[in-house]
Parts: structure tokens; sequence; C-alpha cells
């Protein structure tokens, strides 16, 4: 038979051009054992299946169970995907070695030698033990060896795109090969009943097949965030067959690895001194956590022609949006400023609950009023000003009043008591700069 070696389309006849994937000459010749009819399989009447029991074993690191549902569940694989340069090799030597105290822990690279494993595991101060075991190898009937002789008890592929799957002619890094690999190493996850952990790179170019190619094959898929300005790493899930992808995990990447952020609340609000114009703290929700962040605007007269709109963290199309609402609803005059807005701490924030918290930092700064720096701010804002209700704004609060935040600016409509904190519900944007006096 003849194989596309970039798309895995496979057919009796050479072609010149994949009728699959359109690429040229990409056909090569292979041959394969026709295995037949192996398993013989009877389907089972739901009442008969027996409730498997998941044992979930936990990597202590509470960042990373959080994301992963408490802990590995023996024979699952996990996707571990992110830029280059982002930490995922740093991640997960750091889980390598905490599993490494209950048994043989295998750590399989093809990108890099031991020696610079063993660099990278000074460098994060690595308890040494002879249970985690390093090897540089790309083969994968070599790597299903080391795993079965070393009876490895949780295995680290780094990364999939350098695993050659069995048969010749497959080109390194295209989906074929990715998604080859990662069915076999699944396999050999649930024979082993081990977890297996891929590291999938992401790139920019198409010419690699990334880990969106292998999601579908994967029981959790993981993936690690960071701006490149900013140290924060966010691993957040985004497929979790055993349970919610709501949660995130939060880490500053340090000199000795990824260090766990256990109160992201705090971490992200810290301010020094006293409260400057442009600064808000609205309560965002991360999955189902929620987390404070602190929202900077900074607007400046310009004499341009074109002033500036920048945003950091924050999507700009929104952000136009809600300048709008402002000029419109407030009747500020804003249009001839340069505005820049920045979530600080290199948080990213998608959901629209912020919107309020963001006009209320661009209004704060361009009347140069601080806002008081023991009140959060949160609602979404429609077109028309008014000021609309965000989900889960009990949790919001109740987070908000755990950090000692006294006041809050809320969208109107719910009815209920905050011990010790002020709420102040309000219907429209200029309701809501009243209440905050700016
Ligand atoms: P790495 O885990 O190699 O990234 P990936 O495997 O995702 O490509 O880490 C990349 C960056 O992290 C690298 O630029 C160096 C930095 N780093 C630290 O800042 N502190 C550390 O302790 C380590 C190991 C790496
Ligand atoms: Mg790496």
């Amino acid at each position: 038979m003849y194989r596309c070696r970039d798309c895995g389309y496979a057919s009796l006849q050479w072609f010149g051009r994949c009728p699959q994937c359109g690429r040229w000459d990409t056909f090569t010749e292979f041959s394969e054992k026709r295995a037949g009819a192996q398993t013989i399989s009877t389907p089972q009447a739901l009442p008969e299946i027996p409730l498997e029991e998941t044992q979930r074993c936990p990597t202590q690191i509470a960042e990373f169970d959080r994301v992963i549902g408490g802990g590995l569940i023996p024979g699952s694989v996990l996707l571990v995907g992110g830029e280059p340069g982002i930490g995922k090799s740093t991640l997960l030597l750091q889980v390598a070695a905490q599993l490494a105290q209950h048994g043989p822990v295998l750590y399989i690279s093809g990108e890099e030698s031991p020696g610079q494993i063993k660099l990278r595991a000074e460098r994060l101060a690595i308890k040494e033990t002879n249970n985690l075991l390093i090897v540089h190898e790309q083969n994968l009937s070599a790597i299903r060896d080391h795993v079965l002789q070393t009876r490895a008890s949780a295995v680290i592929i780094d990364s999939i795109q350098t695993v050659f799957p069995e048969g010749e002619g497959v080109g390194l890094g295209t989906t074929y090969q990715v998604g080859q690999a990662t069915f076999e190493l699944s396999q050999l996850a649930r024979a082993q009943k081990i977890p297996i952990f891929l590291i999938g790179h992401i790139t920019k170019s198409g010419e690699f097949a990334g880990p969106k190619a292998i999601e579908h094959l994967v029981d959790i898929a993981l993936y690690i965030e960071g701006g490149r300005e900013s140290d924060v790493r966010i691993v957040r899930a985004v497929k979790d067959r055993f349970g919610s992808t709501e949660e995130i995990g939060v880490f500053q990447m340090t000199e000795s690895g990824l260090v766990e952020i256990a109160n992201p609340s705090k971490f992200f609000t810290e301010r020094i001194g006293p409260v400057p114009p442009g600064s808000v703290i609205v309560p965002t929700l991360e999955g189902t956590r929620p987390i404070l962040v602190e929202i900077q605007a900074l607007v400046a007269f310009t004499r341009s022609n074109y002033p500036q709109r920048r945003a950091t963290g924050l999507d700009l199309n929104r952000v136009a949006l809600l300048l709008a609402v402002i000029e419109k609803h407030l009747g500020a005059q804003i249009s001839g400023e340069d505005i820049y807005v920045n979530v600080a701490g290199g948080l990213t924030l998608r959901e629209t609950a912020i919107d309020l918290g963001v006009a209320a930092a661009v209004v704060s700064s361009f009347k140069e009023r601080p806002i008081d720096g023991q009140t959060v701010v949160v609602g979404e804002l429609g077109l028309s000003g008014e000021v609309r209700r965000v989900k889960k704004l009990r949790e919001r609060l109740t987070e908000a009043a755990k950090l000692g935040y006294k006041r809050a600016v809320v969208p109107a409509g719910e009815k209920f008591d905050m011990m010790g904190m002020e709420i102040c519900a309000v219907r429209t944007i200029r309701e809501a700069m009243e209440a905050l006096g700016v």
C-alpha cells in the first residue's frame, strides 16, 4: 500500500498528489500485516457493567492537582501543550520528581540530552533519587521497551512531536505522526495502567502538527499560558474526560522553577502606597475560581490626530466598545486622549463581567480621581449604558470579603447580604460612577 507522509491517507494506488491533504510527493510505500478481528467484543447491558472506581494519585503540587481534578488516574493520557519556552519541561520535571517518591518514573526526551535535563534538575533543586530515570529516545518501540523494562509507574514524553511511530516513511511533526504516536502511547498507558504525560509544542507556522491535532485522543488536555513580559503561568484544562475543565492553576516562573501561587487574588492585587487614579479591583472568574485582579488605565491628553488605544490582557475590541459607551452615556470627552488599559500581573481576562471595572478605571484616570482601595467593581456593560448581571456574583464577593474588601459596586437585581460588606447595586454606568465617586 501507499501512505501519505503528511496526513496518513492510505491507498492501494500511488498518487503524485495526496487526494486528502493536497500535498505533492508525499506518497511512500508501506506494508501492513493484516491483524484481522483479534478480540471478539460483546456488548454489555448497562446494569451489568460494574462501576469502576477511579483512584486518583495526587502529585502533591496542589495547583497542578486542582487542574487535573485531584490527581492522576492510572491508564490515562495527559497532554500538556504550550508555546516553546513557556515551561512545559520544567513543570513536568517537577511533577516527575514528586511522582518518583512513589515509584520509578521514566522521563523520555527526544529533544534534550540527559545532561541538559540534569542541569535543569539541579536548577530546580530536585531531590535526586534512583527512581527518576532519564533517557533520550525518539523511537516508539524502544520507548515501549524502556517503559516495560523499568516498570515505570509514570511516563513523561518530551515531546510527542519527536516520537517516531512504527512504520517507515513517517514525516516528523506531521499530523499523522503525532496522531499515530499518541494512539500507540495511549494503548501502552491503558495496558500498563500508568499515567503517560505528553508534551506538545504549539507552533505558529502550520508546518508542524500541534497539540490541537491530538486533543481528541487524550484523556486530559492542559495548556500552559503566559505572556512574554510576565512570569505568571496559568495551567488551564481544556478537556477532562473524568471531571470538569473549569479549574486553573496559577504559577510563577522563578530562578528555581515554577512556584505555586496559592493565593492568586492576593498576588494580583498587591498595591504599594496610596491607590492612584485609574486603578480598580475586579473580582473576575477563571473557570469556577474567583480571582481578584487589578485593572489599570492611563488616560493622557495627546495632540496627535490618532490617539493611541492599547490594551494588555484585555480584548481591544471590547475596550473600544466600552470607550464608546463611556463617551456616549457619561458625556466624557475621551476621544482626543491616548488610552492604555492593562491587567496587572500578566493575566488575560476574557469575560464581560469586568466591563464595569474597565470603564471605572478609564473614568478614574480621566478625571484623576482615585477609586477607594477597599472597593471592588463588577458588572457587564450594555450598549445603552445599562449594567447587566454576571454569573456567580456571590462567589466573587465572598472572595473579595475574604481579602478584606469593604464595599462592592454590583449590578442591581440580586438581593443578598454579605457579611461585613456594603453592597451598592447599580443599574447604569452613570449610577456606578456616582457610587464610585468618579
Ligand atoms: P522550559 O521548561 O524549557 O520550556 P518548554 O519546555 O515549554 O519549552 O522552560 C523555558 C524557560 O523557563 C526558559 O527560558 C528558562 C526558564 N526557566 C526559569 O526561568 N527558571 C527555571 O528554573 C527553569 C528550569 C527555566
Ligand atoms: Mg521543553
